[in-house]
């Protein structure tokens, strides 16, 4: 048995074996999106993925409109720079005045991550709160970091990053149709979006029994939509039962998951779901999520629309962007204290 240095360990509860029954013939919908091209079609494509975001929070989309060549460019791009040596990749290690670039320390729920990480703001400066405290409505600019090697790495990010940010606005609409609600209701919310790209590169691990690649979590975000390579580990929890399903990496398929503001903006009707990643101790992987989140003063709450006398706002409203910074502390170091959590604005009854 190698050692493993026990910031690691995840508690046995949440370990890869936990609450995983394999080969269940079920799995999260793969939906085809040039079936909108058809006009009869569309109707049904849109209440497939409100059916999805229902049951899952989960989905996967095949013919989304990100070019294949964008994407082999950028998965060869951020594979040459992780495999550089250590000294050049903390040269553009994140710290906390701008908490992006190269990081392989992030804890989830105060257990490390086996991983390393490269964030990449999709806006260059974004604009954040300067403070967690409410009352202050100070902002400053955030600015990414930019490896020197490989020298492509920059244009190349930025422009999987646009293909990523279209799809996913695309993706929005066709939510807020499927809520019923007109196809833009959410525009206006990202006008100076916080979101931002991340590269994940998950070493081969010694203990996949003990540790996991990240720990069990929902995104904090609106939806998230995520690049994963052949190898496979990303488990989403379902729904109704908690049970782990592994999934499947399709080619050239993109997976779209519900984030905790869309989650509040529904009122809990769009789940936004538990997932996490196993490692395995041969092949190292690569995932690219691109996380949309909107302009630090946007409001996240229940929607006017979606709640009623029979249904309640089951959550108190917060800013978007005080809730970033607050969270953004605790990802650098294990914190002494519970990192804030969307169940936070839970309306207690
Ligand atoms: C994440 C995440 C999944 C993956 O970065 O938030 O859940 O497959 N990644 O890497
Ligand atoms: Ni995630």
């Amino acid at each position: 048995m190698e050692d493993l240095d026990p910031t690691y360990i995840q508690a046995p509860e949440h370990r890869s074996d936990s609450n995983f029954i394999p080969n269940q013939p079920e799995e999260i919908p793969v939906i085809d999106l040039s079936r909108l091209d058809d006009h009869d079609d569309v109707q049904n494509v849109i209440s497939e993925i409100g059916d999805a975001c229902e049951k899952w929070g989960f989905f996967q989309v095949i013919n989304h409109g990100v070019p294949c060549d964008t994407r082999q460019r950028v998965e060869k791009t951020v594979k040459t720079f992780f495999d550089l040596p250590m000294e050049e990749k903390i040269k553009v290690k994140r710290d906390e005045v701008n908490p992006v670039g190269y990081h392989d320390g992030e804890h989830t729920k105060n257990v490390r991550d086996w991983k390393e990480v490269f964030d990449i703001y999709f806006k260059d400066p974004m604009v954040i709160p300067s403070s967690t405290d409410p009352e202050d409505e100070g902002l400053r600019l955030v600015y990414n970091k930019r490896p020197q090697f490989p020298s492509d790495f920059r244009e190349t990010c930025e422009e999987y990053a646009r293909h990523a940010e279209k799809l996913a606005l695309k993706v929005l609409e066709l939510i807020s149709l499927s809520l019923g609600l007109p196809k833009k209701r959410f525009h206006n919310y990202f006008k100076e979006q916080m979101s931002f790209l991340r590269i994940n590169r998950y070493p081969p691990c010694p203990r996949p029994d003990l540790a996991l690649g990240v720990g069990h979590h929902k995104d904090a975000d609106v939806i998230s939509v995520l690049a994963q390579d052949e190898v496979g580990g990303l488990q989403v929890s379902r729904r109704s039962d908690g049970v782990w399903f592994p999934i499947r990496p399709v080619p050239n398929a993109l997976v779209i998951n519900i984030g905790n503001c869309m989650e509040i903006w529904t009122n809990d009707k769009y789940w936004s779901a538990e997932h996490r990643v196993v490692v395995n101790t041969t092949r190292e992987r690569y995932s690219i999520p691109f996380f949309l989140l909107p302009s630090h003063d946007v409001e996240v709450k229940p929607l006017e629309e979606l709640v009623s006398l029979e249904n309640p706002p089951r959550y108190k409203g917060y800013k978007w962007g005080k809730f970033y910074v607050s969270r953004n502390r605790s990802d650098f170091r294990k914190l002494e204290t519970k990192n804030i959590q969307i169940d936070d604005f839970k309306v207690v009854t």
